[in-house]
Formats: C-alpha cells, sequence, structure tokens
C-alpha cells in the first residue's frame, strides 16, 4: 500500500502497521461477464497492480465466465489492452509474462446447467495446476438481475459450499447498486442468503475502497485533536460533494432507469456520510466497524413529504460547455428517452438525529456534467465568538474548516485565520494543505485484496444496504408521483438554482470547489 507523505516527513517514522497480511490463501477468482467493461476497465488492472505490489496469493489463477466467443489466448489479449488503458501503472513486459499465464477463459450462458458443469470441471483442473485447493471467489460482474441465476447455477453445480473451517472457501462479489429500491434489494439480499452465508457474500461500493474514505477512520481514531471537536458543539455544518464532468457515457440503457439518487446517493454519498459520522468502533475489526456505520444509518431522520418538497432537490442538465466544449443535453444522449425525467443531479439536506450530530445539517450534493470532476467532504467549524478580532459586524471571519480531498488530488486542508506579516493587523483564511505525493491504489485494488483474504471491513453487510435504501426509498416515491419534470441546468454548471436556494434557505452556501 502506499503510504500517505508530504514532503517534510520522514515516511519510515510514518508506517505503522494495523492489519498486516502475511497470509494469502490459495484460490481462483472466477469472473462471471469476465469479458465485460467492468472487468476490462477495473477488475482485470487492479489484478495486475495487485500482482506487481506482491498483493496476490503465491496459488492463484483468474478464470473469465461469459458467452463471448474466447479462449485462453484471446482472453488474454484482452486482459492486456484493459491493463494498456486503464491500469494505474504502465505495463511492464516482464511482469506481464508472469501475469499473463494465470488468466484463462470459460465460455458459457449463465442460464446452461451444463455451462455450469464445465465450469466447475474446469475450476479443478485449475486447482491441480496452479494447487488453488478449491478455494474460490466468484465476481458477479453482471446486472443484478442475473445474481440469483447465477447463484441458483453455482449451487446446482455443488459448486457452492456453506463456510466451514478447514473446507474450501467459496466466496461471492456483488457491486452496488444492490436492487433499485428498497423491495428489490431485500430481495436480493434474500436470493443472495439462500445460497450463501452472510460471511461469504462481499457486496462493493468502491467509494468506501478509495484511499481517502478510508483514510477517514485513521484521521479521526488515529489522531488526538480531531475526535473531540468532531461534534454538534463545535460543527456548524458538513458538506459532501462527489461532482464528475463526465456525462452518462456509455451507460445510458443502466442509467436511466436508475439516476443519480440510485446510483451514488443511495451508496456512495451515504456510506461516505457513515465514515465521517460514525462512533468510534469498539475494534478495528470487520463488525465493529460495521456496527459503527449501521448505527448511522439508522439515525438518520427519515425524510417525510414536506421535507422532500423542500429539502431533497434534483436536477437534469441541459446541454452547455465543459471546458470551453458544447456537449449534448441528457435527453439528447444516444439510447435515452427524448423525455426522460431521470435525475442527473441531486442535492439534499438531512441529520443524524444522535447524540453527537444533533442539529448539525448535512449537506450533500452530487451531479453529472459539474464544472470540473470533484469530490470532497468539507467539515465547517463553528465562528469563532463576535468578540476580539471578530467584532467587526462588516467583516465577520470565515470558519475554520477541514477540507478532505477524495479525488483527484487526494488529501487534506484545514483553513485557519492567520495574521498578514506586517505591522498592521490584518488577517486572512491560510490552507494547511496535505497531498498524497505517492499514486494511490485503485479502490478495486483494496476491495480485490480484501476479498482474497476475505475481510469484510470495506464491503456492506446487508443491514447496511437495507437501512440505505429505506432512507431513499421515501424519495424515489415522491419522485415516482410527482408530475414534474426535475429542472434542467446546464451541463458546465453547479446545478440548477434550486440547490442553491435550498441551502441559502439556510443562511449557508455550498463550497465553491
Ligand atoms: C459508479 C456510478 O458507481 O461510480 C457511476 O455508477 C459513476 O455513474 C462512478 O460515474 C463514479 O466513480 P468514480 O470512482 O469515478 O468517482
Amino acid at each position: 500500500m502506499a503510504a500517505p507523505a508530504n514532503k517534510t516527513v520522514d515516511l519510515d517514522h510514518l508506517s505503522h502497521p494495523v492489519k498486516e497480511r502475511h497470509h494469502y490463501d490459495p484460490c481462483i477468482v472466477v469472473i462471471f461477464g469476465g469479458a465485460g467493461d467492468l472487468s476490462h476497465r477495473k477488475l482485470i488492472p487492479a489484478l495486475y497492480n495487485l500482482s506487481l505490489d506482491g498483493e496476490l496469493p503465491p496459488k492463484f489463477a483468474i478464470l473469465g465466465f461469459s458467452m463471448e466467443d474466447l479462449d485462453d489466448e484471446k482472453y488474454r489479449a484482452f486482459a492486456r489492452s484493459g491493463i494498456e488503458q486503464f491500469s494505474r501503472r504502465p505495463i511492464d513486459d516482464e511482469h506481464w509474462a508472469k501475469f499473463a499465464p494465470l488468466l484463462h477463459f470459460n465460455r458459457g450462458s449463465f442460464t446452461e446447467a451444463a455451462d455450469y458443469q464445465n465450469l466447475h470441471k474446469r475450476c479443478e483442473a485449475l486447482d491441480a495446476e496452479f494447487g488453488t485447493e478449491g478455494n474460490r471467489v466468484f465476481y458477479l460482474a453482471i446486472p443484478p438481475a442475473f445474481i440469483d441465476t447465477c447463484s441458483e447455477g453455482l449451487t446446482a453445480a455443488r459448486m457452492i459450499h456453506r463456510h466451514e473451517k478447514g473446507h474450501p472457501f467459496a466466496r461471492v462479489v456483488v457491486e452496488k447498486p444492490i436492487g433499485s429500491d428498497l423491495a428489490s434489494a431485500s430481495e436480493i439480499n434474500a436470493q443472495l442468503a439462500r445460497h450463501f452465508d452472510e460471511s461469504q457474500i462481499f457486496r462493493i461500493d468502491h467509494y468506501l475502497g478509495k484511499e481517502t474514505v478510508e483514510n477517514l477512520m485513521v484521521l479521526r481514531f488515529a489522531n488526538a485533536i480531531f475526535e473531540p471537536v468532531w461534534t454538534a458543539r463545535f460543527v456548524d455544518h458538513v458538506q459532501i460533494t462527489v461532482a464528475e464532468a463526465e456525462g452518462v457515457g456509455t451507460r445510458a440503457a443502466y442509467y436511466d432507469r436508475a439516476g443519480a439518487l440510485r446510483d451514488m446517493v443511495q451508496s456512495h454519498l451515504l456510506q461516505t456520510l457513515c465514515m465521517i459520522a460514525t462512533e468510534p468502533p469498539n475494534t478495528t475489526g470487520a463488525e465493529s466497524m460495521r456496527d459503527a456505520k449501521l448505527d448511522v444509518l439508522r439515525a438518520l431522520r427519515p425524510l417525510g413529504d414536506e421535507d422532500i418538497d423542500k429539502w431533497v432537490v434534483r436536477g437534469q442538465y441541459g446541454e452547455g460547455l465543459i471546458g470551453g466544449v458544447p456537449v449534448r443535453a441528457y435527453r439528447a444522449e444516444p439510447q435515452i428517452a427524448p423525455e426522460s425525467r431521470v435525475e442527473t443531479f441531486v442535492a439534499l439536506r438531512c441529520w443524524i438525529d444522535n447524540w453527537r450530530w444533533a442539529g448539525v445539517p448535512f449537506y450533500l450534493r452530487t451531479g453529472k456534467r459539474m464544472p470540473k470532476r470533484s469530490s470532497e467532504i468539507a467539515i465547517y467549524f463553528n465562528s469563532v465568538p463576535r468578540i476580539l478580532y471578530n467584532s467587526n459586524p462588516r467583516a465577520p471571519l470565515a470558519p475554520n474548516m477541514l477540507t478532505i480531498r477524495i479525488q483527484p488530488d487526494e488529501g487534506l486542508a484545514l483553513h485557519i485565520m492567520s495574521k498578514v506579516p506586517g505591522s498592521q493587523t490584518h488577517l486572512q483564511q491560510v490552507k494547511v494543505d496535505f497531498h498524497y505525493v505517492t499514486s494511490t491504489p485503485e479502490a478495486y485494488e483494496t476491495l480485490l485484496n480484501d476479498v482474497i483474504v476475505g475481510d469484510q471491513t470495506l464491503l456492506m453487510r446487508r443491514d447496511t444496504v437495507k437501512e440505505a435504501w429505506t432512507f431513499v426509498q421515501p424519495i424515489l416515491d415522491a419522485w415516482g408521483q410527482s408530475p414534474m419534470d426535475p429542472p434542467i441546468y446546464a451541463a458546465g454548471s453547479w446545478g440548477p438554482l434550486e440547490a442553491a436556494l435550498m441551502i441559502a434557505a439556510d443562511g449557508r452556501a455550498w463550497r465553491t470547489l
């Protein structure tokens, strides 16, 4: 793992391993949808980078499984092109020569029993060749509608056994979004539970694997100075922004059924909120961490119809300019219905009704076709009393703020007041800024490594997914019943005017990124 660093700090003194991983059980990662987009862009490049870092089991193989007409050689060419285009680090021919033989492909349909039998035989052959001892990770990089079919297929082919000590392991990985509403998420979770124990299920929200999101826990609980002020007594409000300059891209068919609330808020933004707001867990163990996060979701104040009208804003991008280049409106994107009412922007205010956060509003916003890609958490602290340096009512001092940049330019900054050097007493806000100078691992590297070693800390538990859907379901219901179209915002702007008015109604403003 890359260590955080700045130029003035001696890295050796910074590194305090908390969870060292010396032991990797042998295993095969079987990727359902192995020749798909996720595999190409994220999974295979992540596995390649793990292999570069020596963070894969010494006895290991990868097996792609899907309908494409590929064999091992063609699959290796497919993998190589993914690594060349999307890997964090460039391909190295010497290392590729070691990595390529780990890659295999088994053609088959998710609905054919015979294809699962073939898959089973292929895995056994790989066990014999690579010494992988029957251990399997089944990565379901497929649409959620196929999760049940694939789990059934694996069970019928006797490839899944409930986890027992001393027996080979079988783990399953599913991706967010888990379902499209509370009912469908519960159904998917029930389907999974018919085949796997919860300890075998790894639900990925890749935001939890981002270095800066993971670092939130370290920042809060490995430093003495933050936790005492991390409460309603000192915090005025919190803003979480996940802005993307990209439009809907190549995922129109999925996105036009999902929209920003399901795609981003239900998962990435609420999971990030949990990391900021959680109480200290009892241990760094997976269940303690996940219990603590669940408590945050359970403390979220449910939104009633009036709250949704006033405090939840949606928008859809119209045409506009991104970096001076004209881009088309959402409704003019390929495969998007010309009358689509799907939101590409959401802003909302929520409250966490517990002792620590009582009275502190959390403002969340996310959108596509924003002026730039920028994801950030901003903790605004209370202002100092209106005395001494803050006694001029016409020039109130800016409050202290801690900003945590999730991406790009990962790091954090503390914004404090300081005297401008000179004989006069002039104050200005300055930034104590920390950047990661090393390239940080991609979220999928961290999460795949966690799955391979069986660590569920950063993976979503069933009850967490349910609570997150419980919070957003009233919004889905209200929008589903509303005859109104979402307001249109110009691509390249920070969303519809309604979002600015919403936060202004509280006497605050969105931070300019
Ligand atoms: C995905 C969403 O989960 O996250 C996409 O489905 C979004 O719509 C993406 O673009 C953003 O991820 P990142 O890591 O680029 O911020």
